[in-house]
């Protein structure tokens, strides 16, 4: 995720913004920038790597002014680089602009820009959006009506910090969707991606809500609405510290992107569905050709490791159910030294969350060595994955600083089951009405993960009761068998409890006999016509002495008698539920770690990526 910066005062806004910055190297990122004005001309400073390699660009180019803009940016349009790195200009380079989130009708506007002349230099979203402003500056002379015009044909997600050559006393910023605060000093302001950024030089900021634009002068600030009415605000103090502050309030990242996965998942699903009338039609991977391969595809291959091997899991499922072709999953460690079986015409897909999994690209090399065409799903733009693989699906899920994966992991999910909708819809396995009805589905998706979010008591309840059960065993059928691996994983990796999962059915072939009162059986259940099965196998663990734990969104009370717990989830398409399924899980492992007293971002042994054998 990108961050912003803005200066505006006595000082010499090119250390101020550098230093702001550092305090956002948190978010991740894979390039950084600055514009700041001269007194003559906007100067603009940007180069791919770390800020360290910034700052020595600026040693070199030295730039001074009291009025600049700043950026650190987390790839999603373009591959990291120089000329993609923010701040972006227009044309006659008397507008600078900085932008954190997702355009997603830039084509569109790019399209209709270059029908007018406009030349674009980088393969950002963002440059659109400062060739937009100048467009409508032109008209108006007018930067706050430029702005304000701009954003109003925007669609998607921004925070953004401007600056106008001809306004040499102002910044200008807006957001929707991602976080902007305005920082509040004495004859100097600031804007910032997060409250860290400028809690060295201020502890009163605006927290800017949805589509308000700021004016930002040395001396006040003006706030907004969208449609241009002033308003209002009380300024907040912030009585938080530095480490606290990153974590947006949070006590831990994993908290922070358990938290964002309603946000991330509309960020990755919103862009790729086509609307009509208001409602979704269609699916569109500008990235992928849908061609006769998918049509004709007679078996697809998933290959990944950890979380990543577990979407792949679900996946399988939801490809077969709609689109009737078979899938074969496989970890990659596994599958790089078994002379795998592939096929010219097979859909081979690798998924992996940093890009950087040894044997992931392992497999991937393999995979092309054989003639293979690879498709990758990835969360990291200009990854060795990424840049090995034919074609990128990207799960935009901003950076996952916690070695756990948990928004990388639903974001996935979702890149997969919209594969999987698209593949069903052209093979005519599913009908054209269906295909709308699951998309409609589909986009409310965020919002229901967003209803388990805001209730957590029975989940804290039922932690403080069991974090100290010496096993915990996740069972599920169908698709919630595949959930189970996930939660699982997540549990031991945090909580070092030991956890595993088993399709339910498997039971009484074994797993039973580890069943006693120190042990807890988690059961995740969202496929109706299973209910009754599945609440047989909970009943047969209940009896041998397990406390047990239901996820489902039942309403019919299948399971009252043999839960101990239950934890209602929002219904939609069975397909769809591994989406809600795992929220509860994801915060039982969390909560169960913080009561082990164990850092849940750090777990002991591991690491976030995973780059040798
Ligand atoms: O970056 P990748 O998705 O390729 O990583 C794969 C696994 O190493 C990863 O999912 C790991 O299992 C996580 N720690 C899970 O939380």
């Amino acid at each position: 995720m990108c961050g912003i910066v803005g200066y505006i005062g006595n000082k010499n806004a090119t250390p101020v913004l550098v230093n702001a910055l550092k305090k956002l190297e948190y978010r991740g990122y894979d390039s950084a920038g600055i514009a700041v004005f001269n007194g003559q001309d906007i100067l603009v400073r940007k180069v791919k790597g770390a800020l360290k390699a910034l700052e020595e660009k600026i040693a070199k180019e030295t730039i001074e002014g009291s009025l600049g803009i700043g950026h650190t940016r987390w790839a999603t349009h373009g591959e990291p680089s120089d000329i993609n790195a923010h701040p972006h200009l227009n044309e006659s380079g008397t507008i600078a602009v900085v932008h954190n989130g997702i355009i997603e009708n830039f084509a569109k506007l790019k399209a209709w820009l270059q029908s007018e002349g406009v030349v674009f230099k980088s393969d950002t979203d963002t440059e659109v959006i400062a060739h937009l402003i100048n467009y409508y500056y032109e008209y108006s002379l007018d930067i706050f009506e430029a702005v304000k015009a701009t954003v109003n044909r925007l669609e998607g997600s921004y925070a953004l910090g401007v600056l106008c050559k001809d306004f040499p006393d102002r910044i200008i910023a807006a957001r929707k969707e991602c976080p902007l605060i305005v920082g509040l000093g004495k004859d100097e302001n600031f804007i910032a991606s997060d409250v860290p950024a400028v809690l060295e030089y201020t502890r009163d900021v605006y927290f800017l809500d949805q589509k308000e634009i700021a004016v930002l002068y040395k001396d006040h600030v003006d706030l907004f609405d969208e449609d241009g009415n002033r308003i209002i605000k009380q300024p907040f103090h912030v009585d938080w510290d530095i480490s606290s502050a990153e974590k947006g309030g949070y006590e831990h990242f994993m908290l922070k992107e358990i938290h964002e996965q309603p946000k991330v998942l509309t960020d990755t699903m919103r862009p790729r569905l086509v609307f009509e009338g208001g409602a979704p039609v269609d699916i569109k991977f500008d990235e992928l050709c849908f061609d006769e391969k998918w049509k004709e595809a007679k078996r697809i291959v998933i290959v990944a490791c950890g979380t990543a091997y577990h979407a792949g899991v679900v996946a399988k499922y939801v490809f077969e159910q709609l689109a009737r072709v078979p899938v074969v999953v496989d970890v990659a460690s596994e599958f790089r030294y078994r002379n795998p079986i592939l096929c010219k015409d097979d859909i081979f897909i690798v998924i992996s969350q940093s890009g950087e999994t040894a044997d992931t690209l392992a497999a991937l090399r393999l995979a092309k060595q054989n003639g293979v065409h690879v498709t990758a799903i990835t969360n990291c733009v200009g990854s060795t994955v990424s840049r090995e693989a034919d074609d990128v699906v990207y799960t935009w899920a901003g950076p996952e600083i916690a070695v756990a994966s948990t928004k990388a992991y639903t974001t996935q999910l979702m890149c997969l089951c919209m594969l999987a909708l698209k593949a069903a819809f052209i093979k005519e396995t599913i009908s054209a009405s269906d295909y709308k009805k699951y998309l409609c589905e589909l986009n409310s998706i965020p919002e229901k993960v967003q209803q388990i979010l805001e209730d957590k008591a029975s989940i804290q309840r039922f932690v403080s009761k069991n974090y100290n059960k010496q096993k915990v065993f996740f069972i599920g059928r169908q698709y919630d068998s595949a959930t189970s691996l996930e939660c699982a994983l997540k549990l031991k990796e945090v909580s070092y409890m030991h956890s595993e999962a088993f399709a339910a059915g498997e039971l009484k072939h074994g797993p039973i006999a580890l069943i006693d009162t120190d042990t807890l059986v988690v059961a995740t259940a969202t496929v109706p016509e299973l209910y009754e099965k599945l609440a047989s196998n909970i009943i047969e663990v209940k009896s041998r002495g397990a406390s047990t734990f239901v996820i489902t969104q039942d309403d019919s009370g299948a399971f009252s008698s043999s839960a101990d717990e239950i934890v209602k989830i929002p219904s939609t398409e069975s397909f769809f539920e591994p989406m809600l399924s795992i929220i509860p899980a994801q915060l039982f492992a969390y909560y169960c770690a913080v009561h082990r007293g164990n850092n849940p971002d750090k777990p002991r042994n591991l690491a976030k990526s995973v780059t040798v054998e």
